[in-house]
């Protein structure tokens, strides 16, 4: 299905291109490149020497050959592991090749080699970063990550609406860490559940940008009409199926992130 307000939509690339290669790997980002997606959606947790690095669950036992919790290793330990051989086991829907590549050599990847990545990228990659926030590093999740994206002159943007970067979070605390840092970097409400606040069309106070999840979209289409209708940006996570990504562009939503940039770009007809 086509729609005049499809060309609108960012289409992210949620952990990567991590249908058809490991997430959070630097080969899931390359591909997402390739793929062209307009942006690249990352976890970061800290590490026990205090590096960010790219890492969805708390412990590293699901995406690696390794075990324990990402914040009690250091990053010498994690870049020992294996962050790829995992997805070899992986069915992946429909690749084009006969046979899947086969994922080996991917090691963790740092927020700053990510960052270096989209710098280098050619063209334009914005960046949606999500804190994850286990209670053991308050506050030091955001500290290090303005620090890394002021050393890439990324941490206060002349505007909102300009910056290539953006955080997300499930906690509204985390985001208010970061806007009391940087009034203009934007920040990402992200909410998987109804509240009442959501209902009425609302934010956390100073937040513009809403991110729920495809099931909040689909069972409740008018709150997504009402969040835009108060001025709010809407980014929906994770929109892997074709009539969700129709549903997200009879909306008129601002964002899709998914786990299919390339899938998404050719429906959108891009
Ligand atoms: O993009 C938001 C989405 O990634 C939130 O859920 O669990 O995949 O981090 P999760
Ligand atoms: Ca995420």
């Amino acid at each position: 299905m086509t729609h005049a307000r499809q060309h609108l939509i960012q289409v992210v690339a949620h952990r990567g291109a991590s249908e058809e290669a490991p997430e959070h790997t630097l080969a899931a980002y390359q591909k997402a490149i390739e793929d062209g997606a307009d942006a690249l959606e990352c976890d970061v947790r800290l590490t026990a020497d205090g590096h960010l690095v790219c890492v969805h669950d708390r412990r590293v036992n699901r995406t690696s050959n390794g075990r324990g919790a990402v914040s009690a290793l250091e990053l010498a330990d994690l870049a020992a592991l294996d962050f790829g051989s995992w997805k070899n086991r992986d069915e992946a829907p429909d690749w084009e090749q006969e046979r899947p590549p086969s994922w080996d050599q991917q090691s963790v990847l740092t927020l700053e080699r990510l960052l270096e990545l989209v710098a280098d990228a050619g063209r334009p990659v914005e960046l949606a970063i999500e804190t994850k926030h286990p209670t053991r590093w308050a506050g030091q999740v955001e500290e290090r990550l303005l620090h890394l994206l002021k050393r890439f002159g990324l941490d206060a943007p002349a505007s909102a609406d300009i910056s290539p970067v953006r955080v997300m979070s499930f906690s509204a605390r985390s985001l208010h860490r970061i806007r009391a840092a940087s009034a203009t970097l934007p920040t990402v409400h992200l909410t998987q559940f109804v509240t009442p606040r959501l209902r009425d069309g609302r934010l956390p106070e100073g937040i513009r940008i809403a991110g729920p999840s495809v099931r909040i979209v689909r069972s409740h289409p008018a709150l997504i009409e009402r969040l835009k209708l108060a001025g709010h940006q809407v980014h929906v996570w994770t929109v892997n199926e074709p009539e969700d990504v129709d549903l997200c562009v009879r909306l008129g939503v601002d964002a899709i992130i998914t786990n299919r940039p390339r899938a998404v770009l050719r429906q959108l007809g891009r």
